[in-house]
């Protein structure tokens, strides 16, 4: 189909303003047109009636594990993108710990090569901040950065732990015009414990509590060299503390997913299990102040965290959530219906913002941007069944919760790949 016009939606564009009743022209793969009222009669052109639905820019997670190449057992790039385009994400970002990790320019084509042959959505990529996240040396910047699909550079579960290293990598990062988004959890792979306080910048404390540190740390270690940190999956009052103040210029910006914006540490989910993830679910009191943050505007950004894993895996003990099929859905029940954000703020920062911060194509619907569009029904109500999912994996907290609010089609360079919760492609 050459040509789509989608009918009398709801049009809602932070980036443009746009918040009004509109038609949308897609003509090759691009958008073409908008105008309250389109009337054309075009050879190969699909009308698509969307009153009462809300047509906004392809919404975009950028924190997604697709575990390949080297853990296919709990996710693929094929069943993690259509996971995505089933929750209504039309790009992702994904992170680098697969195995083996993503630290060379080879390991940045091969994952590209999969994506031309698997992905269903537009899929780009973090790499290593250091080689093979072990907080040595750092990767090659300057060649990973001259990939098109090598968006920004993370140690994923791994704190880069000496400051000094830190520092360079900000600073090589500036240099290539990359942001770079640090996780500030402690990982079991490396221990804080043994680190000297000259070495890490701070006194470490106790296992998983040294998140704010890292963050105060990170802060300092931007100042002055013009990079954008970005803070993978804040959870805790006091990261946001030392953030709040950092908004005015833009570089220094967070996110938050969707359990820890929601879940505190005494929930349990369906089957009364509590939920092992990392960070680790908070105090209520720390799920409050995100839920402020989030509505202050400290947060900049809503991501999942897909993290699929197997059952066994789980049974083991393995950290991690999924959250691509659930996030749109648990965004509009939980955070937009009770009024904590607006919808519009919610595309803002599910599209507008990440497209802003990791400079990626999206997250507008000015004509001659690539048509990449969400359709949400914020009527339709649906019950979460994760044994019903397109990814691989179960772990999901929010299994059998009732929501309210559902993004029914998903519209990737102008062609449909998701349409009333199936795979059209
Ligand atoms: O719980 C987590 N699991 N948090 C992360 O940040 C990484 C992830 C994983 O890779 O499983």
């Amino acid at each position: 189909m050459k040509h789509m016009l989608l009918k009398g939606g709801h049009v809602i564009d932070p980036a443009n303003d746009m918040d009004f009743v509109s038609d949308v022209l897609i003509s090759g793969g691009k958008i073409s047109a908008l105008s309250p009222n389109i009337n054309l009669e075009l050879n190969e052109m699909e009308t698509v009636d969307l009153s009462g639905k809300f047509v906004v820019p392809g919404l975009i997670d950028c924190h997604v594990h697709l575990r390949e190449p080297g853990y296919e057992e709990k996710e693929t790039i094929e069943t993690g993108s259509r996971s995505a385009a089933m929750g209504g994400f039309t790009t992702i970002i994904c992170e680098p710990n697969t195995r083996p990790p993503i630290d060379t320019i080879a390991a940045v084509e091969d994952h590209a090569r999969r994506v031309v042959d698997k992905g269903m959505v537009n899929i780009f990529t973090k790499a290593c901040i250091t080689n093979g996240s072990r907080g040595e040396t750092l990767t090659d910047m300057e060649k990973l950065s001259s990939h098109s699909s090598l968006v920004a550079f993370s140690d994923d579960g791994n704190p880069v732990l000496r400051e000094e290293v830190m520092e360079r990598s900000l600073q090589q990062a500036a240099a290539n015009d990359k942001p770079v988004s640090p996780h500030c959890e402690d990982s079991a792979f490396l221990s804080v414990k043994d680190v000297p306080k000259e070495v890490l910048g701070f006194i470490p404390r106790n296992i998983f509590e040294n998140e704010s540190n890292f963050v105060k740390r990170d802060i300092k270690c931007v100042e002055g060299t013009g990079c954008h940190l970005h803070f993978s999956h804040m959870s805790l009052k006091e990261s946001l503390d030392y953030i709040a103040p950092q908004k005015g210029q833009g570089t220094i910006t967070c996110e938050a997913t969707p359990h820890h914006l929601l879940l505190d540490k005494n929930y349990r989910d369906v089957n009364g299990a509590l939920t092992v993830v990392n960070p680790p679910l908070r105090s209520y009191e720390d799920v409050q102040a995100m839920k402020r943050g989030l509505s202050d505007g400290v947060v900049d950004v809503i991501a999942s965290d897909h993290a699929p894993h197997t059952l066994a895996d789980k049974n083991l003990g393995a950290p991690g959530i999924i959250g691509l099929e659930t996030t749109l859905g648990v965004v509009i029940t939980e955070l937009v219906r009770p009024n904590i954000i607006s919808l519009r703020d919610a595309v803002m920062k599910m599209s507008t913002n990440p497209a802003r911060i990791f400079k990626i194509p999206g997250g507008s619907l000015l004509p001659g941007m690539d048509a990449n569009v969400t359709i949400i029904d914020m009527e339709k109500e649906w019950v979460v069944n994760a044994n019903a999912f397109e990814s691989k994996s179960r772990n999901c907290p929010f299994d059998g919760w009732k929501l309210k609010g559902k993004a029914v089609m998903t519209i990737v360079a102008g062609e449909i790949v998701m349409r009333d919760g199936k795979i059209v492609i």
